[in-house]
């Protein structure tokens, strides 16, 4: 059995997330979406509110699931026997980062990283400009899942009377 993860703070899950999990999928027997908390973003949304966003996106990918986790990547991916991490690559400054990472996770636990290409057409999307754009009352639409963009419209309006 061939376990993967994605992990990744997805506040809010974007297509490009969905992208590459769809990928990994057919990659892998199993993905296990894994929701973390990035410790140097704020949130828009709660831990769960991603997870509840992100299994409604995931709906219908045999072998897809999706689980928060709290702590070390690597114990997460330990305790479920996941071999594997997968993660998106949009640019040069995302490898930098991501290629760190990848090194810190290997030399503490053994597990690879498997890096895809953003998909074509989604490599200038990010959570933190999708959050930004719905707080400045731009449209969303295109970046994100229907009920996504509702409920992110919906945060950035509470957010506002608050
Ligand atoms: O989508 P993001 O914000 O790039 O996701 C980052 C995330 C949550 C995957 C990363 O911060 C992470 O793995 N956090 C868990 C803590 C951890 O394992 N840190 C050491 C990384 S080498």
């Amino acid at each position: 059995m061939r376990r993967a993860a994605c992990p990744g703070s997805f506040d809010p899950v974007t297509h490009g997330h969905l992208d590459v999990i769809e990928r990994a999928a057919n990659l892998f027997d199993e993905v296990v979406v894994a929701v973390g908390n990035n410790m140097s973003k704020s949130g828009l949304f709660t831990p769960a509110e991603r997870v509840e966003m992100l299994t409604h996106a995931c709906v219908g990918w045999p072998g897809v699931s999706v689980s928060l986790f709290d702590g070390l990547l690597v114990d997460f991916c330990r305790e479920g026997d996941i071999g594997a991490i997968v993660k998106g690559l949009r640019s040069a400054a995302d490898f930098d980062h991501e290629l760190q990472m990848a090194h810190m996770n290997q030399y503490l636990s053994g597990v690879d990283t498997v890096f895809l290409p953003a998909g074509r057409g989604w490599s200038y999307v990010s959570s933190t400009l999708i959050r930004e754009i719905a707080a400045l009352g731009g449209d969303i639409a295109d970046f994100v899942p229907r009920a996504v963009a509702e409920r992110t419209a919906e945060r950035v309006r509470e957010q506002r009377s608050a």
